[in-house]
């Protein structure tokens, strides 16, 4: 069916966290293919992977050194036509993360311009320049790196002969590419091709609004004590020409049948993000206005509203996100323990209940909150360098209830998890919650299969209006053309429903109201 997308379920997998069948401590892809039945359970359309492609690994895979292979702490290309044809077989569409923004300093192309000489061929596919000063000892410009400290990094800090600087908006392990440099586009179309030709559904672009920096490069205006993203520089991304790359790339999706999948991480306001979805560039990107969101009713209707009005302008059909493995969980972020439970159940019920595609961070089923990882085992890159640490949402899976340690996430008794599970995560465990008809779990299987009843044929999502409401008493409402409404509670007190048949709540209804911290969904009459 053409454009699946527009009203699907997909999954993220991060591998390294998911299942380890090789009992090293890092999940990998003959894990995702042993649990293919738990994926199929789930009731989803499709998974997204995070990078599994070959890496040193500085940025848990989105520092990729050669993007046509598998990393062998992976697997191997084997494992993953495997992987891809177990999915398929089971009904599961499979979407790979293409980084294109930066690479690692292990691509032998990055290796070779290292090893030119500056203003050499090899060295111009990447944005290497002198430094300030007279012996170039500070970097070019201003600029940070999202991950914290310059944005520059000198190739030979010793040497007076060559004395040049490379940029990386990352960390010094993920140089940028220069895609003002033909030869960069077309190694990335072979990449994407590459990808699709295997039999891949579909690619989510990383840091898609990067790519192309101002002409010049010059100094950033401000430089930001807090780092966010991107945001922190117009200078480093959402440049004009980069729409140009993804009309090209939707040219190519669009030669393969059926087309291709392209969703992009596209970190900006939703005026801007919006216009990489016009009809002629990515089908998608995810809705970070609303990915943010903590638990408050005025912002998801305000948000929910301006994301409707302006996806309306381009015509693309939503896409609903609200964790990954960049975010804060949402148990935590909405108040964490019982309350923060509860709302992410309702948040899980909400989400399910809109139209568009609807992305869903592994874990998410199992309310699982965010881990304040001891500071000697974390592992993130930003957190050396900015102090900011992602690893509490990358946490491995718990499988099983009753062993300790990595509570079935590796299969190895007393094999150490790359990040410790919480000892107490047996009672998230996938084994006991599906044992417990009021499980997280239980419930987001309950919400996927009823979407599927109530779900608008794909070529329809996109023109299915949604409008949202909130009232006096934090009843949040978005009510579709269709009729279906969802209702969340986001006030301090239950609240009346809409007259019309209740099709799933994520809470027990209490004299036919809405307890707070409560969603449901209300069919028209
Ligand atoms: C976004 C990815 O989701 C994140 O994990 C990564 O660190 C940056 N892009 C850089 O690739």
């Amino acid at each position: 069916m053409s454009d699946w997308w527009n009203s699907a379920v997909i999954y993220e997998v991060y591998p390294r966290s998911f299942s380890d069948a090789d009992g090293d401590g890092i999940g990998d892809l003959r894990g995702i293919i042993e649990r293919m039945p738990y994926l199929e359970s789930l009731g989803i359309d499709g998974i997204w992977l995070t990078p599994f492609q070959r890496s040193p690994q500085v940025d848990q895979g989105y520092d990729i050194s050669d993007y046509c292979d598998v990393d062998p702490l992976f697997g191997s290309l084997a494992d993953f036509d495997e992987l891809l044809a177990a999915a398929h077989s089971h009904g599961i569409r499979v979407l790979v993360d293409i980084v294109p923004n930066h690479t690692s300093i292990e691509n032998p192309l990055f290796e070779a311009a290292v090893a030119a000489a500056p203003g050499s061929i090899e060295r111009d596919m990447f944005h290497f320049s002198e430094g300030r000063g007279l012996n170039s000892e500070s970097p070019p410009n201003n600029w940070v790196s999202v991950f914290g400290g310059p944005a520059w990094h000198r190739v030979f800090p010793e040497s007076t002969v060559d004395t040049q600087w490379y940029l990386h908006l990352f960390s010094p392990g993920q140089p940028d590419w220069n895609w003002e440099n033909p030869a960069v586009a077309a190694y990335f179309e072979a990449v994407i091709r590459f990808w699709f030709d295997r039999g891949v559904d579909g690619i989510r672009v990383d840091v898609a609004h990067g790519l192309y920096k101002a002409a010049g490069m010059p100094d950033s205006p401000t430089v930001p004590a807090v780092i966010d993203g991107l945001r922190s520089n117009p200078l480093a991304m959402d440049q004009e020409p980069v729409h140009e790359v993804y009309r090209s790339w939707r040219r190519i999706a669009e030669e393969y049948s059926p087309a291709r999948l392209l969703v992009g991480e596209v970190n900006l306001e939703p005026e801007r993000s919006a216009r990489y979805t016009r009809a002629d560039e990515l089908h998608q990107t995810f809705a970070f206005a609303f990915a943010k969101l903590g638990w408050d009713g005025k912002q998801w209707s305000a948000v929910g509203q301006q994301l409707e009005a302006v996806r309306r302008t381009v015509g693309s059909a939503p896409s609903w996100a609200l964790e990954n493995h960049d975010i804060v969980r949402t148990v935590t972020r909405f108040g964490g323990g019982a309350l923060g439970q509860q709302r992410a159940r309702a948040a899980v019920v909400a989400l399910l209940g809109l139209p568009g595609t609807v992305y869903i961070y592994q874990g998410q089923e199992l309310g699982l909150p965010e881990v304040d990882v001891p500071v000697a085992r974390r592992a993130d890159p930003m957190w050396f360098n900015g102090g900011v640490s992602r690893d509490g949402a990358r946490v491995p899976l718990p499988w099983d209830a009753a062993s300790a340690g990595s509570h079935g996430f590796s299969p190895v008794p007393g094999a150490e998890p790359w990040l410790p599970v919480p000892p107490a995560w047996g009672d998230f465990s996938i084994e006991r919650q599906e044992l417990d008809e009021t499980s997280a779990l239980a419930l987001f299987r309950q919400a996927s299969a009823l979407r599927a009843q109530f779900e608008v044929s794909s070529s329809s999502s996109a023109s299915l209006a949604l409008d949202w409401s909130i009232d006096g008493n934090g009843r949040v409402i978005a009510r579709r053309s269709d009729g279906l409404r969802v209702v969340i509670a986001m006030g301090e007190s239950a609240v009346e429903l809409p007259a019309g048949a209740v099709v799933l709540s994520s809470e027990a209804l209490v004299d036919g109201k809405l307890p707070a911290n409560a969603a449901a969904w209300v069919a028209a009459e």
